[in-house]
């Protein structure tokens, strides 16, 4: 493993007449951090050589137990006084890269277009980038795709707070989290000097000296073996219900459908998402069940699924997925990967290990609490009578620009009814759900639920909010507010709006020629492979409505 530093090599603290430089804790605390981990590390700044250290970081008030052990280390002292020149380093050489802060970043690094480039090189090959307290600054004139790498992340650095209490607001050429907010960063902060690292996709930032060790955790994290990538997750499934070429590794039966969506309007209050303008507008989905096994028999206590795609008249797509189920019954991705695991099924006894389930369920009791609530209540006889949950709670942007923490479920206009033992006919669900919609369209409502301030712990997906709410990634972020408590919310909110109605009728999906894309989810490798012979009703659905690609957005871990 090895990691470049980038420190500054710029002394003067604006016009004050004072020296300014790197942040000692900034760079000792990663420093030895990396080294403990057993990485390598490299350190380089604009000019090579010694960089300034900024002298207030060397007072006794600065001092942790790694800066004492940077003084009495003379190797790391060497490494110090021999910095590479920014130009001489390539970011093909290193894993990733760490920008200790101090405020010299912000007058050199800031604007460099070495550094610049450098840090685009690293983000855009995949690796990941680590900046705290003052270097989240150098990020401001870095692009990935064209916009800034902050813009729709989470982020943090140096707080206005912070920077008031060191009397330097009017010094430094620009307030690191004003900057981070004007370029479309998600900030977020903690009380002034208090330890805070948010880590998103591979970019992690700390706010302030406290946070420089766990800022390089966090990046070891980024770099570990353990970390959660999408192709282990894949793999997981594979592990766990075999590979089953040309089908979803997940919710792998389904039926593809189509039909439309009508909008009365009632939207636009909300948000200015194009989707909810008044009108008529294409719409296809998928009804799935949850689980990695395409032949599985259609039982009526099993998750069901519906991913839809809305085609808007200005060409942009509003997608959703949702569940049968009120409640995810796992607060993290981590979770759910262990999960898997633990409920793998013994082809003998075509169970799950006893004593598997047993230590998972120590391990989690909040997810034994959430299954007993789901359990409890009644399913729905066929999906034509099932309401389909979003789950995750999103902000909706008016065109006033008022923001609304809002969810949505779809709601079916036919009866409920609740299901009875399963008949021996394995593709009843299915089989019932296609005479339906033979018969009638399906429709549903979908009812925008609003958050009220105070009814309950949602955890908002911010992102969301971009385009007006249009919903473009979801279904990741799942904190525990989107289990228990995020219910409570779900109970006790706002009136519910009646937005609309569905119309959903089969597309006879079978009858194309289609291709999958079978490896969407293994780090973007596009393969596409024929699709098996899928006649047989169900398995079509993946690639009928060239909607397999896409349908994997809602998992942050299955895409970048
Ligand atoms: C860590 C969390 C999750 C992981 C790892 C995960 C994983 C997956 C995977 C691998 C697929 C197959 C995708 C494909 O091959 O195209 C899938 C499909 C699906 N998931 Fe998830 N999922 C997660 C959370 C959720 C949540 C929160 C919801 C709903 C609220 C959801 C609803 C669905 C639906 C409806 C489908 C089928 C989509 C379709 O028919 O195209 N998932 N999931």
């Amino acid at each position: 493993m090895k990691i470049l530093m980038v420190l500054t090599s710029h002394d003067k603290l604006g016009n004050t007449g004072r020296k300014t430089g790197f942040w000692l804790e900034e760079f000792a605390a990663p420093y030895f951090t990396f080294l403990d981990a057993g990485a390598t590390v490299t350190v380089a700044s604009p000019k090579g050589g010694q960089p300034p250290l900024d002298p207030v970081s060397d007072m006794r008030e600065g001092q942790t137990e790694l800066t004492r052990r940077f003084k009495q280390d003379p190797a790391a002292q060497a490494v110090l006084a021999k910095t590479l020149r920014l130009s001489d380093v390539n970011a093909s050489d290193y894993d990733a890269v760490f920008y200790p802060g101090g405020h010299g970043p912000m007058w050199d690094l800031a604007e460099d277009p070495r550094s610049i480039a450098l840090i685009e090189a690293f983000y855009s090959s995949g690796k990941p980038v680590a900046a705290v307290c003052h270097a989240p600054g150098v990020l401001h004139r870095v692009k990935f795709q064209g916009q800034p790498i902050v813009k729709g992340k989470r982020v943090t650095g140096f707080t206005n707070g912070e920077e008031a209490a060191v009397h330097l607001t009017n010094v430094v050429p620009f307030l690191v989290e004003d900057e981070l907010k004007r370029l479309g960063g998600l900030y977020e902060k903690v009380a002034d000097w208090a330890s805070f690292v948010v880590t998103d996709e591979r970019l992690v930032t700390g706010q302030n000296p406290a946070s420089s060790k766990a800022g390089a955790e966090a990046l070891l994290k980024l770099l570990s073996r353990d970390a959660l990538t999408p192709a282990r997750f894949i793999d997981r499934f594979e592990q766990v219900d075999g590979v089953h070429s040309g089908f979803r590794r997940n919710h792998a039966k389904g039926l593809g459908v189509s039909g439309f969506f009508e909008s009365n309007g009632n939207g636009v209050r909300l948000s200015k998402a194009a989707v909810f303008e008044p009108g008529r507008v294409p719409v296809i989905g998928r009804f799935s069940l949850d689980g990695g096994q395409p032949y599985q028999p259609d039982r009526p206590n099993t998750r069901r699924g519906l991913g839809l795609q809305f085609s808007l008249p200005n060409g942009e797509l509003w997608r959703t997925a949702m569940i049968s189920f009120p409640l995810f019954p796992v607060r993290t991705p981590e979770i759910f990967y262990e999960r898997l695991l633990a409920f793998k099924q013994d082809p003998a006894t075509g169970k799950p290990d006893p004593a598997q389930v047993k230590a998972f369920e120590e391990r989690h009791p909040e997810t034994v609490e959430v299954l007993k609530k789901i359990t409890a209540e009644p399913q729905a006889s066929g999906f034509g009578n099932t309401t389909f949950h979003g789950l995750n709670a999103f902000l909706f942007t008016n065109a006033a620009g008022k923001t609304t923490p809002v969810r949505w479920i779809l709601k079916p206009m036919h009866p409920f009814e609740a299901a009875g033992a399963a008949p021996p006919d394995k593709n009843y669900l299915f089989d019932e759900l296609i005479t339906q919609i033979h018969r009638q369209p399906l429709r549903w409502r979908l009812i925008v639920i609003v958050g009220k301030p105070g009814g309950g712990r949602w955890h908002v997906d911010a992102r969301s909010s971009r385009g007006g709410g249009t919903q473009r990634r979801h279904g990741y972020h799942l904190r525990p507010a989107d289990v228990a408590s995020g219910y409570g919310a779900f109970g006790r909110s706002g009136a519910p709006r009646s937005f609309a109605s569905l119309c959903a009728i089969v597309n006879p999906a079978h009858q194309r020629d289609e291709t999958a894309e079978r490896d969407h989810a293994r780090g973007r490798k596009e393969g596409r492979i024929a699709m098996e012979n899928q006649r047989s009703q169900f398995a079509v659905t993946d690639v009928a409505l060239d909607h397999g690609r896409d349908g994997a957005d809602h998992a942050l871990y299955l895409r970048e």
